[in-house]
């Protein structure tokens, strides 16, 4: 059986190396170590390392690498303009973080973005208030280009076994027998419309993998904690055994809306994936984009450049007249018969102990979140105590 092509044609092994004395050392923010660690393991494939300002300016302008591989999102490690300016392309430097060295990179060069357009071109706003574009103008104003090798794992914030990298996975899904699988990427709990447009998907292919993106989010997204037991009590009660994969994705959260379904739905390929949902307003935020632009961004490019198939899906909810799991696809009703609650709307319920409907979320889960979200007030508390 043949598995699913990386991304480019080989899945990318930055795990070891030996390379010489480091001359420099940089610091990494949270961002770019998930990205050093990502990068290693082939996750990112085709790239070896913090993108070039060539792969960079093609990537913001035209959603390709130089040689026109498509990419959608700059994964760059910046730093200040002091320190850019006592390095030197051609040098070592060791990447470090907290006191611990994580990786090296070979300097390639180094150079100074033009954030303005970057935000513009990859988030469509430069809105500061927008969290992507946040952090993309907080981060620090130049960039260092260069292939990577990982010396460090991160520390695990999740158990373990939760932690598989592209290699593993791929082999899972060819020892499980699995020729079509489907990615599902999530910041969220798993509520009723994301389990029915999963199992809507899984009617068709051989296995899901749940993939939760675990990596930097915005203060008040689900702590990835309280989501990892929810979505361990949702897989025990609702999923067959032997149909589904769980693991951690461990990047941090762009926000870029359509510019990073693309990217999800590359890495998922990455991972093993031959399929890749994409529902509403996929990794969006506020109001910044139209509900079906992260579908509709997938027809900028030729499904075999891709390589991975996307699977859209309408905004999917529970109606009441129909009494079960719908979309306006597949639901004659009015308005008034669907339970449709918006994420800032959940959350204020669950932090207020209060427990959205069965038809909104499973109970289990709700019972999770609630807990969950309970001891972390009061862990909160107590610090501010
Ligand atoms: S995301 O930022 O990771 O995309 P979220 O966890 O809410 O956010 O969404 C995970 C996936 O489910 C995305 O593909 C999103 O488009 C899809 N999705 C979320 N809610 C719905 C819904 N009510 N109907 C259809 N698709 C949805």
């Amino acid at each position: 059986m043949t598995l699913i092509e990386p991304h480019g044609g080989t899945l990318v092994n930055r795990l070891k190396g030996n390379w010489e004395e480091a001359s420099a050392s940089i610091e990494l923010d949270a961002m770019a170590l998930s990205d050093l660690e990502l990068i290693a393991t082939g996750a990112y494939s085709p790239i070896e390392g913090f993108l070039t300002k060539e792969d960079y300016q093609s990537v913001v302008e035209r959603m390709r690498l130089a040689d026109g591989t498509p990419w959608s999102i700059p994964i760059t490690l910046p730093v200040g303009r002091d320190q850019a300016e006592r390095l030197n392309s051609g040098e070592v430097a060791e990447l470090y973080k907290d006191e611990t060295v994580y990786g090296l990179i070979e300097i390639e060069e180094i150079y100074q973005p033009d954030k303005e357009q970057e935000a513009k071109q990859v988030y469509l706003t430069s809105d500061y208030e927008h969290p992507g574009v946040k952090k993309l103008f907080d981060r620090p104003d130049f960039y260092v280009a260069g292939k990577i090798q990982l010396l460090q794992r991160p520390q695990r914030e999740h158990e373990e076994k939760f932690y598989l990298d592209p290699a593993e996975t791929r082999a899972l899904f060819k020892e499980s027998g699995w020729k079509r699988v489907v990615g599902f990427q999530t910041r969220n709990p798993v509520h009723r419309a994301h389990e029915y447009i999963q199992k809507a998907a899984l009617e068709t292919v051989d296995g899901l993998f749940l993939n939760p993106l675990v990596g930097e989010t915005k203060s008040d997204d689900i702590p990835s904690d309280v989501r990892m037991e929810s979505y361990q009590v949702l897989l025990k009660n609702y999923y067959p055994k032997g149909r589904v994969t769980l693991a951690v994705f461990n990047a941090a959260m762009r926000y870029a809306g359509p510019r990073e379904a693309i990217f999800h739905a590359l890495v998922r390929k990455n991972f093993g994936c031959t399929h890749f949902i994409v529902g509403r307003d996929h990794a969006g935020v506020g109001d910044y984009y139209g509900t079906y632009d992260a579908q509709k961004i997938f027809s900028n490019f030729e499904p075999e450049e891709l390589g991975i198939t996307p699977l859209f899906f309408e905004h999917s909810f529970y109606c009441l007249a129909c009494e079960g799991m719908a979309s306006h696809k597949t639901c004659p009703h009015d308005d008034d018969q669907h339970v449709i609650l918006s994420g800032t709307k959940v959350r204020e319920l669950l932090r207020n102990g209060e427990k959205p409907p069965k038809t909104f979320s499973r109970p289990e889960v709700v019972e999770i979140l609630i807990n969950g979200l309970n001891s972390q007030n009061t862990v909160k508390q107590g610090q501010e105590g």
